[in-house]
């Protein structure tokens, strides 16, 4: 790198991997009370992985990172940190990051979380851009992870067909020609009751009563989680473009979060994009919270769709309420 040159932060390896076992939205018609057409029209998801009993968030997390790693052809002991944006940890502790670093045998990295939910992976994405930017690591491993449907009550209809499982990672290292070139994080926690998994933690301790009435499974506010996103997304995005100066006419891919095809689509118009330059999975994976926006990155590149010199935005939303937008080259 040269001398006194500006550090970015580049992404230089990307990986994803989804459960195996598969559930379709006619699987779903036998366990509650809904149609294939009603999921379909209503979220754009046919069909979600999800995890087994045998299998939890940081074995998902660990396969992606080790794809990542294998694309950027990086050995698990170059890498200096672990990032794990999670919101459906193996546990409250050890962290998940720590659990991946022994699964990698990242011997030599820090581990640690980041809770965002949707958001997480964007999120964890800053957190590792800054530590590059710094100079005080030259390379971090970023996973987003979750298995949500371990959380999900499966007799919730308004629940359960919206979720699946999934990872993704990104390996971080700097350089200098961007890279990272825009990141805005946001949150306004007044909204914390729109989605939440009340019961578990601190102010509900699991006991015979909160796993009698369901209170540690996963509960949302469609409707209003429906609104707030879309005014999110489109209001982030385009206050993003024009924070860098760009038209969307200079976006080559916008990678949005996949909770429901119709908040993308009302994203999608208002930016005047067509279909060509919006990243869409929802159909195979449904939200895999902070696994989408990796996923989807990782899909694109690998497929042909995104690679060296293309600006990517990525853009997400989700409990707490938290968003998060970060513009790219790759
Ligand atoms: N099958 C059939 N009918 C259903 C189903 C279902 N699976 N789910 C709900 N319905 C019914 C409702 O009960 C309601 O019936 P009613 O009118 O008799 O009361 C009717 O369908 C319409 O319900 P709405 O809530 O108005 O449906 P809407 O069009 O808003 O779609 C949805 C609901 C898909 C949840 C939508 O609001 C949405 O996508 N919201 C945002 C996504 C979300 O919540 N994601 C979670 C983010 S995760 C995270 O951040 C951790």
């Amino acid at each position: 790198m040269k001398e006194n040159s500006r550090v970015y932060a580049r992404i230089v390896g990307t990986g994803s991997y989804v459960p195996e076992k598969l559930l379709t939205n006619e699987d779903l018609t036998k366990m509650v009370n809904t149609t294939d057409a009603w999921i379909t029209e209503r979220t754009g998801i046919k069909t979600r992985h999800i995890t087994g009993p045998d299998e939890a968030t940081s074995d998902l997390a660990a396969e992606a990172g080790r794809q990542a790693l294998e694309a950027a052809g990086v050995a698990p002991e170059e890498v200096d940190c672990i990032v794990v944006g999670t919101c459906t940890p193996d546990m409250f502790f050890p962290s998940t990051g720590c659990l991946v670093q022994h699964k990698l045998g990242a011997r030599n990295a820090c581990a640690f979380d980041v809770s965002a939910a949707c958001s997480g992976m964007i999120y964890s994405t800053s957190v590792g851009d800054a530590f590059i930017r710094s100079g005080q690591y030259k390379t971090v491993l970023v996973i987003g992870a979750d298995a949500v449907t371990k959380m999900v009550d499966f007799t919730d209809r308004n629940t359960c067909v919206l979720f699946g499982d999934g990872a993704g990672a990104f390996v971080l290292r700097p350089g200098d020609t961007p890279g990272i070139e825009y990141t805005e994080l946001g949150a306004d926690g007044s909204q914390s009751r729109i989605l939440e998994i009340p019961a578990g933690g601190s102010r509900m301790p699991t006991s015979h009563e909160t796993v009698d009435n369901g209170s540690h499974y996963v509960k949302a506010m469609g409707r209003e989680v429906f609104k707030l996103a879309v005014r999110v997304m489109e209001k982030s995005v385009v206050e993003a473009l024009e924070k860098c100066g760009l038209h969307s006419d200079q976006i080559d891919l916008l990678v949005p979060h996949q909770a429901n095809l119709r908040i993308i689509d009302a994203g999608r118009q208002r930016l005047g994009l067509p279909w060509e330059k919006v990243w869409v999975n929802i159909d195979r994976y449904g939200n895999t919270t902070a696994g989408t926006i990796p996923i989807a990155l990782d899909e694109a590149i690998r497929s042909g769709h995104a690679g060296p010199g293309k600006r990517i935005v990525l853009v997400s939303f989700g409990a707490g309420f938290t968003w998060a937008i970060m513009v790219l080259t790759l």
